[in-house]
């Protein structure tokens, strides 16, 4: 890979081990994918601020990090972390509250946002094709395939580093001629609501592995895009996908029918018929008018007893929809900003059975949360929760 004079001297240690080592990783990147130069991000987006998901070994590289004085150099989001400051605070054990808070200080001392949300496209707006280094495979895939910005499904550790040098090797999804589909995927079916853009993300991921699809008979509504894009990362290594394309190349052909859709929330629905413990809306995280739209519809009603419900979204939007915010916790439930179901502790609280409308958060229910799953559109969760 052909590095720059000044990414020599950081690769030979002159700007100190912290920006030796993180050039270190972007360059066995690079060498294993066969980049040819080192090119500029814009943001960066770090994934794994979750204790839960991060244990307790990755917290000593942060500090070595922060201790030897690295800083980012581009605006640089975080992932959701495993509580809230307002509710799970106060239930979960203090033991795992410390470490959570240590991960945190780690990323504030480099410079890191605590914006604490896998939908960072919502913070500030991407341009076309500015080049991009994301963790967080949801949000890869939405920045790709609906504001067309250009990035890898980067993992926490290459995202920190492209943060530290600001900059990532020019590979994979950074070259033009790696964003054409090969596939196309004929949707044979109406998809009725978000749940079945979901499921048909999970039914696409598993056939398509790295595939990028141009998709027909969907409708331009990006809240069930985005369930969309978090369910078919979730499976595949699907990056991007298309919904309308000129290109010649494609070689192979999917057609989804409704039975495909219908198998594939049963098979996801491991807890159906079953009262859930909790009901969550907000994997990927909410948008103000995902939280507007539950605010109007529970507006006056009262959770059931003996159920728990949660919105999660991000401080920066709860903040924006304040009133709706308002609206949904005078019903008995929670807005949770800074984190999820499946980066969070509900397994300490006694959570076993989870509904959602999310085919993500179905997904990893039973491994992740260890919790069965009900999948459901979002009006038919709201009715479970509630009474009225
Ligand atoms: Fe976000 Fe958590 Fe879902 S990080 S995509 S809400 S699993």
């Amino acid at each position: 890979m052909h590095l720059t004079k000044e990414e020599e001297r950081i690769l030979n240690g002159a700007h100190g081990w912290a920006e030796q080592t993180c050039m270190k990783i972007l360059v066995r990147l690079g060498e294993l994918f066969n980049a040819e130069k080192l090119i500029p991000i814009t943001s960066a987006h770090v994934s794994g601020i979750s204790y839960k998901t991060l244990g307790d070994a990755p917290i000593q590289y942060l500090k070595a990090l922060a201790d030897a004085e690295a800083k980012v150099k581009v605006k640089t989001t975080l992932n959701p972390q495993s509580l809230d400051p307002k509710y799970l605070v106060n239930k979960i054990p203090n033991e795992l509250q410390k470490k959570q808070l240590s991960i945190l200080e780690q990323f504030n001392r480099m410079g890191l946002t605590e914006s604490l949300t896998c939908t960072p496209y919502y913070l500030s707006k991407l341009k076309r094709g500015t080049h991009i280094a994301w963790a967080e495979s949801s949000a890869v895939v939405y920045a790709n395939s609906i504001h067309n910005a250009w990035t890898n499904r980067e993992g926490g550790p290459s995202a920190l580093a492209a943060a530290i040098i600001g900059k990532t090797p020019d590979y994979g999804m950074h070259r033009p001629e790696n964003r054409q589909p090969s596939t196309l995927v004929n949707v044979e079916t109406k998809l009725k609501n978000e749940t079945e853009y979901g499921a048909l993300g999970i039914y696409l991921g598993k056939l398509l592995r790295d595939e990028i699809p141009v998709i027909h008979g969907l409708e331009r509504d990006k809240n069930k895009l985005k369930q969309l894009c978090a369910a078919i990362a979730t499976t595949g290594m699907t990056n991007m996908f298309q919904t309308s394309s000129s290109t010649r190349k494609i070689t192979e052909r999917i057609d989804v029918e409704e039975k495909d859709l219908k198998h594939t929330i049963e098979e996801l629905s491991t807890g159906q018929n079953k009262k859930p413990d909790l009901v969550f809306i907000g994997c990927p995280h909410c948008s103000i008018n995902e939280i507007k739209t539950v605010a109007q519809t529970v507006k006056g009603k009262k959770v059931r007893s003996g159920i728990e419900f949660w919105v999660c979204t991000s401080c920066h939007i709860s903040e924006a929809a304040k009133d709706a915010v308002k609206q949904i916790e005078n019903t008995g439930g929670h807005v949770l900003t800074g984190v999820c179901t499946v980066v969070s502790f509900t397994e300490n609280l006694g959570i076993k059975n989870i509904m959602t409308n999310s085919a993500k958060t179905a997904y990893y229910a039973p491994t992740l949360s260890k919790a069965e799953a009900t999948l459901a559109p979002v009006n038919q969760c709201l009715k479970t929760a509630f009474k009225g």
